[in-house]
């Protein structure tokens, strides 16, 4: 997950955010964040896992998804069902979990026979093995790891780019500035992984997103020992939560902090930040661990995208509604008018 390693699945990015677009046609109205979803389930399922997308694909695009609103219907409710009960939910809860598990299962069958080597997660997991112990990960391990990358690697980054583009079809001038960086820089042809360094606006409307609607809006943390803080004695079995929205919108930290304004990332601004005004990525030993991956996935697929098409509001006093759930997202979807560019319209691979 570290820069170098992220950078060898800056091509796949890129060329599925350009298919992403085939289907789409001018004057359309669609479900941005449904696409978005789509999008970047389908960039996990080719970079990270290398898993033969079109045979899976629909499998996952189905079953996710699925699983994702039980789990939320789940958090919503104030007292759960245990698991063990078989109501309705629970049932098709798990038959849904298995029908995920048996395709990861597959596959890593498929790599242990093979003895399989290369730089894809799962072909990493079954190499890996404990530097003291020497012991390897059980398949059952490898399982959860790659649901859970798969829950972690693509809502959150789909959300902050429903965002973005909702956010540039309310903003005429934001648009004009980020199509002006991307005509200039790309001419037409897919953005690289190298182009990210010549695209700090594009990246800077990324970052600003993740301000105003961090998707991880909120973290919870057990305390292990006693301590204070702010004069409270804050006893050790105590479950804390911290807000990034809270700090994110708070007043005495940014100036109109509901305004979306990506001028405040100018020349990488975060950098002289304390590290907890601004963290949509967390922080401590738990931080993220595909920031840098939503770092470059995210404008790259800006960029991509944003070769074609752009996005408009479909009255113009359309306002999302947000509904804080497992992530922070739109409340019934996104609907946005697609509007296919005039210039720039057919990315290149060159
Ligand atoms: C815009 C995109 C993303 C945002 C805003 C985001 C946010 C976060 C946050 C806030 C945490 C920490 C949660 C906590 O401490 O309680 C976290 C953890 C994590 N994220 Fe992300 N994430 C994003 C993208 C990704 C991607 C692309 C991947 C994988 C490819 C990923 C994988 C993970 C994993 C595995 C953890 C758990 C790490 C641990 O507990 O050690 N995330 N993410």
């Amino acid at each position: 997950m570290h820069l170098q390693q992220v950078r060898g699945y800056a091509d796949i990015m890129a060329a599925h955010a350009g298919a992403a677009t085939e289907a789409w046609r001018d004057g359309q109205e669609a479900d941005v964040e449904q696409e978005m979803d789509r999008l970047t389930l389908s960039i996990v399922t080719a970079a990270l896992f290398k898993l033969d997308s079109s045979a899976h694909a629909e499998t996952v695009g189905e079953t996710l998804p699925a699983l994702q609103e039980i789990a939320t219907r789940q958090f919503d409710r104030l007292i759960q069902v245990p698991e063990w009960i078989p109501t309705r939910e629970n049932r098709r809860q798990r038959d849904l979990s298995a029908k995920l598990r048996g395709i990861v299962m597959a596959e890593l069958l498929k790599r242990r026979a093979a003895d399989a080597e290369g730089n894809d997660l799962l072909t990493m997991m079954v190499q890996a093995s404990d530097a003291e112990t020497g012991e390897g990960m059980t398949d059952a391990e490898i399982c959860d790891e790659v649901v859970t990358l798969y829950l972690a690697g693509h809502e959150t980054t789909a959300l902050t780019l429903t965002y973005c583009w909702y956010q540039m079809a309310r903003q005429p001038a934001i648009e004009a500035r980020f199509h002006d960086e991307i005509d200039r820089v790309l001419a037409g042809r897919a953005p690289r992984f190298e182009d990210l360094e010549r695209l700090p606006y594009t990246r800077m409307v990324f970052k600003e997103a993740l301000r105003l609607y961090p998707p991880a809006y909120f973290m919870v943390r057990a305390v292990a020992e006693p301590f204070e803080m702010g004069g409270h004695r804050i006893p050790a079995g105590s479950v804390l939560m911290t807000s990034q929205f809270g700090m994110h919108r708070h007043p005495d930290l940014w100036d109109d902090p509901e305004r979306f304004d990506p001028e405040r990332f100018a020349d990488d601004a975060e950098r002289g930040w304390h590290k907890f005004k601004y963290f949509p990525f967390g922080g401590g030993p738990r931080i993220c661990i595909g920031n840098q991956f939503a770092l470059v996935e995210g404008p790259l697929i800006l960029a991509s995208i944003g070769q074609r098409y752009r996005f408009e509001l479909l009255q113009p006093d359309q306002q999302v509604e947000l509904e804080p759930q497992i992530t922070l997202g739109p409340k019934g979807g996104l609907p946005l008018r697609l509007r296919q560019r005039s210039t720039g319209a057919g990315a290149s691979t060159e």
